[in-house]
């Protein structure tokens, strides 16, 4: 295996869903005349989210898919954050809603999120999507995780039976991921930041997923030999981003490994499209099995 081959490469896989998206588009608006629409909401002006939300804007131009975007004052109120996902909700031409998160302090992030339609819920936050990730029905389930499985499959790794080790248990990576490499009957370890001795349980994995935001936590004597690691980290620096894995380092003992930038960003946005997709054809009736 060259060093090359060993990385995962992110934008490609990326492209090939993409296509897949704009083909599948294509075909819905023949058979039934609807174009998938998402409607973002970003609340404020962090620049990091701005420059999200307009990357997957810029995705939905590319396959075809309607985006609308709704950006909103830092000062907005609770109450009218909620009556703008209401109006979403009701329209029948927007088939995903995506919140930007992080919301400014004094919004209720979660009320928002539960206020989104779960079938309309293309981020997969809402408590019945959850819900039914951890029963194993994944429909709509959090694009990272999502992005991150498509990704194992495309690479032909073997997940059953395999120590799977998850360093960070937000709602956005670390916890849905976890459920998602359980169903797939992998032994999952989570971690986080009050686990004692993150060393003893990361040498153990043979796939090891971060998403903590902090720079180059996992070196290269945290890992085994042949581990496959994904590296959902980013921290900003002097116009520099840097993933969470001392990828210099650590790549040289994996056996696959995500580049960051490069590696699970581009492959998030390209699972919310097809989430966009699979959120439209359900509302065209193509696909009734997404709330039954
Ligand atoms: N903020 C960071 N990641 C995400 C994501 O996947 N979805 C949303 N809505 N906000 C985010």
């Amino acid at each position: 295996m060259t060093d090359e081959s060993k990385i995962i490469d992110g934008r490609g896989l990326a492209k090939k869903i993409e296509e897949r998206v704009k083909y599948e588009v294509e075909g819905l608006k023949k058979s039934t005349g609807v174009v998938p629409g998402l409607a973002t909401i970003l609340v404020g002006d962090d620049p990091a989210s701005n420059m999200y939300v307009r990357l997957k804007h810029k995705a939905c131009d590319r396959v075809g898919i309607n985006a609308e975007d709704h950006k909103l004052d830092a000062s907005i109120s609770h109450q009218e954050l909620l009556a703008l996902i209401e109006s979403l909700n009701l329209r029948e031409d927007i088939h995903g809603i995506l919140l930007q998160l992080p919301l400014p302090s004094h919004l209720d992030a979660q009320e928002a999120m539960q206020t989104i339609i779960p079938t309309k819920d293309v981020d997969g936050f809402h408590p019945c999507n959850v819900g039914k990730l951890l029963i194993g029905d994944e429909q709509l389930v959090p694009c990272t995780p999502a992005g991150i499985i498509k990704a194992l499959e495309e690479y032909g790794v073997e997940i059953e039976g395999k120590n799977a080790v998850v360093v960070g248990h937000s709602n956005v990576v670390g916890k849905p991921m976890a459920a998602m490499l359980l169903n797939r009957n992998a032994t999952v370890s989570i971690c986080h930041v009050y686990t004692d001795d993150l060393k003893r349980y990361t040498k153990e994995a043979d796939i090891l997923i971060v998403a903590t935001g902090v720079k180059h936590l996992i070196k290269a004597d945290m890992v085994k030999d042949g581990v496959v690691i994904f590296d959902a980290g980013i921290t900003e620096e002097d116009g520099k981003v840097y993933g969470d894995v001392d990828f210099e380092n650590v790549s040289k003992k994996a056996s696959l490994i995500t580049p960051v930038p490069g590696g699970v960003g581009p492959m998030t946005i390209a699972t919310l499209l097809t989430h966009v997709v699979i959120a439209a054809k359900h509302f065209a009736g193509q696909r009734t099995h997404l709330y039954k």
